[in-house]
């Protein structure tokens, strides 16, 4: 049995976990920002790295006193270490680093993209390979095929904005408030998805994504009929989004032949992502995988998660080791 805490601070998160041989999720702390951002608009570096310093400690400690685990009884300390916001990984890493030097345990550092990559496996490690993963988070948006812990292929990207960050600009433009993606998801269950025809960014040139024309064409739309409902924008905009998300999904998945197709990130909490998903999956009869909320945004869990089977593939980090905030998704081609 490996008992691994798990560390994430990457962006406004500040969070900890303890999960048991990978799979057995014992808590799940998670201490968000979201309020300090707000009032800016976004997040602010120098606010969340000391935000993350001020609570750290303690959500580490609620970790293990909720799992009902004492320090003694980790096997490892894992902490996210990239890609990221400098200041911000660093706290995590510090702390990941100081208890496994203490506790006379191996530290282990997890790429961001990874852990989100395994939060679907903890929902079901049963799970046939390879799967279509599409991560949509508010820094990344891709489409990987995963064939196990490490094995990673890169079918498509963004060749600009983030769907998440989509999200969060529309939101600012319609005067929604930080951050975007809940917002948006909420009002625009009662708007008229078809009131605006947002352009379908891409759709036929391959795997890759583009959202910075889409967000365009809605700041444009904004300007061009202000008395538009923001519930019509909004839904016309996610509509965009979720087709655009979903149809490369599923072109990758045929192209890989992928019996699974699985969603990772923030924006997987995407109530009509979600459906659409689960829709085309069983069309096809395939299987939709899609991690519970608390596993989407970031957290603690995915860390330890993906901690345990690098501890497997690769052994310890080396306590030299720092945080990298452009850290690149090791790859296999
Ligand atoms: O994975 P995450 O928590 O942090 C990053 O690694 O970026 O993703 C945060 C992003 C934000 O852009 C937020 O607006 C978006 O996920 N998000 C959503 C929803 N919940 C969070 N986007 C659309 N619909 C949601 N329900
Ligand atoms: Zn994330």
């Amino acid at each position: 049995m490996t008992t691994i805490l798990g560390i994430e601070t990457s962006c406004d998160e500040t969070a900890a976990a303890v999960v048991v041989d990978g799979l057995d999720i014992r808590s799940n702390v998670i201490s968000t920002q979201v309020e300090l951002h707000a009032r800016y608009g976004g997040v602010v570096p120098e606010v969340a790295s000391r935000a993350h310093l001020e609570s750290i400690n303690a959500v580490i400690t609620r970790a293990l006193d909720e799992a009902g685990v004492s320090l003694g009884e980790l096997d490892a300390v894992a902490a996210c270490h990239g890609p990221g916001l400098a200041g911000a990984l660093l706290v995590g890493v510090s702390a990941g680093k100081a208890l496994a030097l203490v506790l006379d345990v191996p530290y282990v550092g997890v790429h961001h993209l990874e852990a989100h990559l395994h939060a679907a496996w903890l929902e079901d490690p049963s799970v046939e390979m390879p799967m279509a993963v599409l991560l949509v988070s508010g820094g990344h948006t891709m489409i990987v095929s995963m064939e196990g812990t490490g094995r990673y292929r890169i079918l498509g990207q963004t060749v600009d904005d983030a769907a998440g960050e989509a999200y969060d600009k529309v939101a600012r433009a319609l005067g929604l408030g930080y951050p975007g993606g809940p917002v948006i998801d909420r009002i625009a269950k009662d708007g008229d998805p078809r009131a605006v025809a947002f352009p379908r960014p891409m759709l036929n040139e391959g795997l890759d994504f583009s959202f910075s024309g889409l967000k365009t064409a809605v700041m444009l739309e904004i300007r061009r009929n202000p008395d538009r409902p923001a519930r019509d924008i909004a839904a016309s905009f996610q509509a965009a989004v979720v087709e655009t998300l979903v149809y490369k999904l599923e072109k990758a998945a045929d192209q890989i032949g992928a019996r699974t197709l699985v969603l990772g990130g923030g924006v997987a909490a995407n109530s009509r992502l979600r459906a659409r998903v689960a829709e085309v999956a069983e069309k096809s009869g395939r299987r939709a995988l899609l991690p519970r909320h608390d596993l989407c945004t970031d957290n603690g869990a995915m860390i330890a998660a993906a901690a345990h089977f690098r501890l497997i593939s690769d052994g310890p980090t080396s306590l030299d080791d720092g945080a990298t905030p452009g850290l690149i998704l090791p790859t296999i081609g």
